[in-house]
């Protein structure tokens, strides 16, 4: 997969899809030269790298007219000779000198791929998986070190980057930004899109044309945020869902980043992905190490869902880890949007025995079962149960919880601490604050300086003695607010700078001591909902609670958006109750159901009160869930009409062969006497004859006509004649439908 050649100094990865390449300059830097649909692996390249004679140019060599790094297309460019585009790398010695020169020292191939320490990671079960590359390049003035890591995998059309630097010099150096990677295209038309939005409308799929200058979302929150996802894509303007070339670049990471698109004047095209320079500063003492979080870039010729394809197979197979990973996930019940923190452990009894008799298996205790946790004011770092809600604690509720032939779940938000708690009162110490400077408060709590080995300890061992108390199958791990006043009282002053990475380093060490305590158990991340739905979460928690607000409709968007990168497996979805407590929308429960069934389906009402009628529909959606919920962890995904165009939002997964597919169709509002609709779906064997159900349908059909003609759409919204209606049609707004198509 990595083919070398010598004599040009020109590295080649590639897997029979898809080639990377990259050279090694005659004054020692690294040039890029291409990415995209796979290259002859005995080719010659080095006439790729362009440079002329241009006015107004700093070249690096007198007597040489031609050579500029501005002009050449770079690898890991770096700052203070001649390229005035934004460097991947910066760093300050105590001369206060910037500049730095990275030279290649040599380079090493490796079978399969190496952990990176303390950070989440994609991974290889076996060597032959995938191959790593790893370039050693120095600055002999600095005495610093870059080893530049790639691989390359096999099945999937992606490279993992990530760089590691160390300080072979005898005076300490501050690396001031460090990027995970950076790409220079040729050219620069392209489009680029991005996932943003803000808290309970995560994720929007945002798409805007590159223009010259800077085009970046980022975040400097200390999670990644709500508002930006830590990813970019980039599609030409003709690229479709299905066609044409995409390339998306993910970090896998859950702090601050930066994900920018520089166009220059030549039109040339830098991405760089990485922690967010500002508010970075790692300080590298001799002999020290710095390693970078790992960012993927995949590409695609099939469109973004080709894109999301590579991300969904990587994520779901060589991210995500552990028992849950290939697992069939329960149906759960979640009582918070039911409850709140208003309850007692016989309200909570009930709640579970309805969700039992409905075939639920997972009953998840969220916010207010600990200290003072009455409201949001109070409680949170004392995770012990309160007697007057839980008077036979933790323990007792999980054994009534287990006797009804249910599992139980439990809410943490491990890394805050309220005012009005224990530990506050004992640890004033242990939060986020700069001295002399009163701390911001966000729901009125702050947050631990997880920066703090001893912080952490005090924190996992609260954890550990309830998870190895009671019978917790699962829990979910939420994070409900941002960062600020960032400063640790652990580090001398130049190392403030390192205070957000090594947070996020600590909520990484408590995830892992507690995976290795307790490998069966599941935990769902959550941060406000989508606040921290990330690449470097999935390595440890295999869902996500997708977003706060579980409005159907809006969910539409939220999932869809979602499903660009991440695979429909990580995003915890549930049925919640009507008027929907977020947007006050009443939606049918055939349509709530539909909707959280694309992603790790619970829900989160109390069945005590629903209808008769309702409840047989929750019982018919449970028993068709977990007929089909391997399909829909496992399946290939495609999107087929998107909510952010139209009326109708449709999305369809298959199995891999082909033999079956589930496509889910939800009209937003209703129409009447509109046109007849078809439906084209994807990924079927065309000449393979297939059974259509679904709740009004039913016909056999090809593939081939299923893939061109389309499937044909039952259309009772759109004003069809429906018997004993009195003629009238019938309509409905936020109506949906789940087709079958089964192979036959
Ligand atoms: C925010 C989460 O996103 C909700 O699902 C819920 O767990 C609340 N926090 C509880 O405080």
């Amino acid at each position: 997969m990595i083919t070398v050649n010598e004599k040009e100094h020109v590295f080649h990865l590639h897997n029979g899809r898809m080639s990377y390449l990259f050279y090694v300059m005659d004054s020692g830097q690294l040039g890029h030269l291409y990415f995209g649909k796979e290259l002859r692996s005995d080719g010659s390249y080095l006439h790729m790298v362009e440079k002329a004679h241009r006015p107004m140019t700093t070249y690096i060599t007198e007597g040489d007219l031609y050579t500029s790094y501005e002009h050449l297309r770079q690898e890991y460019p770096t700052y203070g000779t001649s390229d005035y585009r934004y460097p991947a790398l910066e760093v300050q010695g105590t001369d206060g000198s910037t500049l730095c020169k990275l030279e290649y020292q040599g380079y090493e191939i490796i079978p399969g791929k190496k952990p990176l320490p303390g950070l989440p990671a994609t991974y290889v079960e076996e060597k032959g998986e995938a191959e790593t590359l790893e370039i050693r390049m120095l600055d002999q003035w600095r005495g610093l070190e870059a080893v530049l890591s790639y691989t390359i995998f096999r099945d999937c059309d992606a490279i993992a980057r990530s760089v590691r630097f160390i300080n072979k010099g005898e005076e300490a150096l501050f690396l001031d930004r460090a990027m995970s990677l950076s790409v220079d295209f040729p050219d620069g038309d392209y489009e680029s899109v991005q996932l943003s939005g803000s808290w309970a409308r995560e994720r929007s799929i945002i798409t805007r044309p590159l223009q010259p200058g800077v085009t970046a979302v980022s975040s400097m929150r200390g999670n990644s945020s709500h508002q930006h996802n830590p990813f970019l894509a980039l599609k030409r303007r003709h690229t479709t869902e299905h066609t044409g070339d995409a390339y998306g670049f993910s970090l896998v990471y859950s702090g601050n980043f930066l994900a920018q698109a520089e166009v220059d004047n030549y039109n040339v095209l830098r991405v760089m992905l990485g922690i967010n320079p500002f508010g970075f500063r790692w300080k590298l003492a001799p002999g020290g190490e710095f390693v970078t979080p790992e960012a993927v870039m995949v590409w695609s010729n099939q469109g973004l869902n080709g894109m999301s394809w590579q991300f969904h197979a990587l994520y779901k197979n060589r991210l995500a880890r552990g028992y849950w990973r290939d697992k069939e996930r329960p149906v759960l019940i979640n009582n918070w949007e039911a409850t709140m923190f208003d309850y007692v452990e016989d309200d909570l009894v009930r709640f579970a025995q309805k969700a039992q008799e409905c075939g639920i298996e997972l009953f998840v205790l969220d916010d207010g079962w600990f200290g003072a946790r009455n409201n949001d004011r109070a409680g949170l770092g004392d995770w012990k149960p309160n007697p007057a809600k839980l008077p036979n604690g933790i323990k007792g509720l999980a054994e009534r919880i287990e006797a009804l032939g249910m599992k139980f779940g439990l809410w943490f938000e491990p890394e805050m601490v309220n005012r009005d708690s224990d530990l506050f009162r004992t640890h004033p110490d242990y939060i986020i604050q700069t001295p002399g400077r009163s701390p911001s408060h966000g729901r009125n709590q702050f947050v631990l300086d997880f920066s703090r080995p001893e912080v952490v300890d005090e924190i996992y061992n609260q954890m550990y003695a309830l998870l190895s108390n009671a019978k917790i199958s699962y829990i979910k791990w939420d994070m409900n607010r941002s960062i600020s006043e960032c400063y640790s009282a652990s580090l001398p002053a130049d190392q403030q700078g390192e205070v957000f990475h090594r947070y996020i380093l600590g909520v990484y060490d408590l995830h892992e001591r507690l995976i290795r305590a307790f490998p069966e158990l599941l935990i769902e991340s959550c941060s406000s909902g989508g606040g921290r739905f990330d690449a470097g979460m999935l390595y440890y928690a295999p869902q996500g609670w997708t977003s706060d607000d579980s409005d159907a409709i809006e969910r539409l968007k939220i999932q869809y958006g979602t499903s660009l990168v991440y695979p429909i497996s990580s995003m915890g979805a549930h049925v919640s109750a009507c008027p929907n407590s977020q947007v006050g929308r009443n939606t049918p429960i055939e349509t709530r159901g539909n909707v959280a069934m694309t992603g790790a389906f619970g829900y989160e009402l109390d069945l005590n009160k629903l209808s008769e009628e309702e409840l047989k529909a929750v019982k018919q959606q449970v028993v068709f869930y977990k007929q089909n919920r391997k399909l829909l962890v496992q399946g290939a995904f495609y999107r087929l009409l998107s909510p952010f165009e139209g009326n109708f939002a449709a999305w369809e997964v298959a199995e891999h062969d082909g033999s079956r597919a589930l496509v889910t169709v939800t009209r937003i509002l209703s129409e009447i006497n509109g046109p007849y609709r078809r439906l084209p779906l994807l990924g079927l064997d065309p000449d393979r004859k297939y059974h259509i159900y679904s709740k009004y349908l039913s016909y056999e059909a090809y593939g081939d006509e299923l893939m061109q003609f389309g499937l044909m759409l039952e259309d009772q919204a759109s004003g069809q004649i429906i018997e004993g209606s009195g003629g009238s049609g019938s309509c409905e707004d936020f109506r949906s439908l789940v087709y079958e198509v089964v192979g036959l």
